[in-house]
């Protein structure tokens, strides 16, 4: 695995030049001006009460891949902190967050996209990604100790975000009328959280690159801390692209490839892409809730019969077969559909 020598952010400051492996000749860099989604507002304090809202869940993952998560017991002003740091730090000299910095053959660290092919096009993104929990496996000589609440702040999310997503990965059981520790037993008790802090700089070449490209998220679970006021981010529902609306005290929460498949295809892991903006730059916060990867993921047999067949194939590390499939220019679920 390759690096940039050059973080976007340097590239950014050049001024007009944008590199020719960041651009798309063909049209695919992507348009603003598409519907915005009417993705479903859940309540997740509601959750364990109210049939109408475990409904609303269960029809917003079928249909969508995601929905808006409120009530997820975090103030909007706590968010805002933890999207203040994420602004701070990557506004911090080169230097400063080069301590930090992506070795060669590690996921973990500051850096750019990861160049796996010569024909690849680029992102027009920096990010810092961390394995924010559990504690123990966290590399704490890649937490930036700069800004100086940075990680305290981090830590506190992470304990957080961990017990939301159980929260919610239990409700997507009972919705689909499973045994409500299924799926957080199928991702093990060593699942993992990572926090991929995302900057994208202001672009010269909006339209003809893009922020990230086409993907759908190789997790259990996607929770997404968008900008509070830059949107972005599109979602491909049924062959059309629908840009994500901002909910400043929401978290976007999707479906990544491993809940797709365990659950036989009942809940879909969405592809979307981030747009790049010549007037203002973005930051989001994405963690990944990912499955030990010791674990093998399979649907689950109560969701098979005659009249719905098993539809993926079982797999484990997931993540090892996301990479080597990416690099091919694949979508990496390809590994386990059962082709028709
Ligand atoms: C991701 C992602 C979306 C965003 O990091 O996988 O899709 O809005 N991010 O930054
Ligand atoms: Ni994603």
């Amino acid at each position: 695995m390759g690096s940039l020598s050059k973080t976007v952010q340097e590239l950014a400051l050049q001024g007009e030049e944008v590199p020719e492996n960041f651009l798309y000749k063909d049209g695919h860099g992507g348009s603003a001006d598409v519907p915005v989604m009417d993705v479903p507002v859940v309540d997740i304090g509601l959750l364990g009460t109210s049939a109408e809202e475990l409904e609303k869940l269960k029809s917003a993952l079928s249909t969508f891949g995601c929905f808006q998560g409120i009530n997820h017991g975090m103030s909007l002003e706590y968010l805002n902190q933890v999207r203040e740091i994420t602004k701070q730090f990557f506004h911090l000299p080169l230097e400063e967050k080069q301590k930090y910095l992506r070795e060669e053959n590690d996921i973990e660290g500051y850096g750019n996209d990861m160049v796996l092919s010569d024909q690849q096009k680029i992102d027009w993104n920096d990010r810092l990604y961390l394995v924010i929990y559990p504690e123990d496996q966290r590399k704490l000589k890649l937490w930036p100790e700069n800004p100086k609440l940075f990680r305290s702040t981090i830590h506190e999310y992470s304990v957080k975000i961990q017990s939301i997503s159980e929260v919610i990965l239990k409700a997507m059981a009972r919705s689909l009328k499973l045994e409500e520790n299924c799926f957080v037993e199928q991702c093990g008790k060593r699942s993992k959280l990572y926090g991929r802090f995302n900057f994208y700089p202001r672009c010269p070449r909006p339209g003809l690159s893009l922020g990230i490209k086409p993907h759908a998220d190789g997790t259990a679970i996607t929770l997404l801390l968008q900008d509070e006021t830059v949107e972005g981010l599109q979602f491909l529902i049924n062959h059309q692209w629908f840009r994500a609306p901002i909910i400043p005290e929401a978290l976007l929460i999707n479906v990544g490839d491993q809940v797709e498949i365990l659950s036989n295809g009942a809940f879909k892991s969405p592809l979307h892409k981030v747009l790049t903006n010549s007037e203002r730059e973005r930051i989001s916060l994405a963690v990944f809730y990912t499955p030990d990867s010791d674990k093998e993921i399979g649907p689950f047999e109560e969701l098979m019969d005659e009249s719905r067949p098993r539809l993926y194939r079982t797999v484990k590390n997931y993540v090892n077969i996301y990479f080597q499939y990416y690099q091919l220019g694949r979508r990496p679920m390809e590994a386990s559909k059962i082709q028709d």
